[in-house]
């Protein structure tokens, strides 16, 4: 049985980059036989200026829209990373471990610092310990299987060197996690700006389409996509991104081959027309069954509480292991 384990951060309303990249990998894990626990990482929304009245609107948000995706808290465990407080034990070991440089060599680091200090926000220590905290959630439950967008690799290999260097000075403990993508739309495009990310923590909403778009939101945002003035339609990443990113929307949403899908278009009028249409069907379940669990609220915050209470059981005994192996006496 493999472990899984996943999170995601409340800071912004979900986007088709959430879901196309890591949600519906999600939930395509509760067809095998593994153990998945998926987690909102409220803390993770702490990093960065925020409004606590919003983060803790939008973690509820986030529960309910991936229960609306499809996870079903039979059969895995979803909950609320404050809710659990061996994550943040575990980070201040894993901090004992982790060096200096290879924080600051984050590439999510330096990008999110550098527009904080543009604009004149102070860049709080949590965002360069935000890796630790991340692995620690990862490694206190003994996870081999990490379901994430191409953005997250890079932490995920962090996690690792964490783990394998705990082990070595300490005596094994964690178990070495690796990060899996999906094949197509593992970095979803923002459709304004096709060479950055679709990222739900952008100002500008024009390029990211969000899980609760209304349908005609969703059109009008794809076919104001921007793509190229070359002719026809080739799927060529580095030179026409715009198109490739429709090409892998489309792909994802159909589950056909971005480049051979091209092939049936000559040009991007249809392409936007068609992408709008699987988009708008692919999302139009999982915000329909959103309507049906935000009437009740309480439902979700029950499944929150049980997810948490079987989440402690799993972590509690691996951050104890942890600390006993670096020197603390537990008591
Ligand atoms: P975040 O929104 O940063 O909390 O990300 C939650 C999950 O969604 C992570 O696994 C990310 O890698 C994934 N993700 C976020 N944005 C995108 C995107 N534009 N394309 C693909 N995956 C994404
Ligand atoms: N850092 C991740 C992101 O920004 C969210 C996250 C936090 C996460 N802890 C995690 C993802 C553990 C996977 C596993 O998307």
């Amino acid at each position: 049985m493999t472990r899984i384990f996943s999170g995601i951060k409340p800071s912004g309303h979900l986007t088709l980059g959430n879901y196309l990249g890591a949600v519906r990998q999600w939930v395509a894990t509760e067809q095998r036989p593994d153990e998945a626990l998926f987690c909102v990482v409220d803390l993770h929304a702490l990093t960065v200026e925020h409004d606590p009245a919003r983060v803790r609107r939008l973690s509820r948000q986030a529960a309910t829209l991936l229960l609306a995706a499809g996870l079903d808290p039979r059969v895995c465990t979803l909950f609320v990373q404050s809710h659990v407080d061996e994550h943040t034990r575990l980070a201040y070991v894993l901090e004992c471990t982790a060096a200096d440089g290879e924080l600051r060599r984050m590439i999510q680091y330096k990008e999110k610092a550098a527009k904080a200090q543009a604009a004149g926000e102070g860049v709080r220590l949590s965002l360069l310990t935000y890796p630790v905290l991340m692995a620690a959630d990862i490694l206190a439950y003994g996870t081999e299987e990490v379901p994430v967008g191409e953005d997250q690799r890079q932490h995920v290999e962090l996690t690792r060197d964490l783990a394998v260097r705990f082990n070595q000075r300490y005596g094994y403990t964690f178990t070495v996690p690796r990060a899996t993508t999906p094949a197509v739309a593992a970095r979803v495009m923002d459709l304004q700006q096709p060479t950055s990310k679709m990222g739900k923590s952008e100002a500008v909403g024009s390029g990211i389409v969000y899980l609760l778009d209304e349908p005609e939101v969703i059109t009008k945002k794809v076919m104001r996509a921007v793509t190229d003035n070359e002719g026809g339609v080739v799927y060529e990443r580095e030179d026409r991104p715009g198109a490739a990113n429709l090409l892998d929307i489309l792909a994802a949403c159909t589950g056909g081959d971005p480049a051979v899908l091209a092939g049936g278009y000559s040009g991007y009028g249809q392409l936007k027309r068609d992408v709008a249409e699987a988009v708008v069907e692919t999302l139009r379940p999982v915000r329909q069954r959103h309507a049906e669990l935000a009437a009740d609220p309480a439902a979700v915050d029950a499944v929150l509480r049980a997810g948490a209470e079987r989440a402690r059981a799993i972590a509690r005994p691996v951050v104890d292991r942890a600390y006993e192996a670096i020197g603390l006496l537990v008591p």
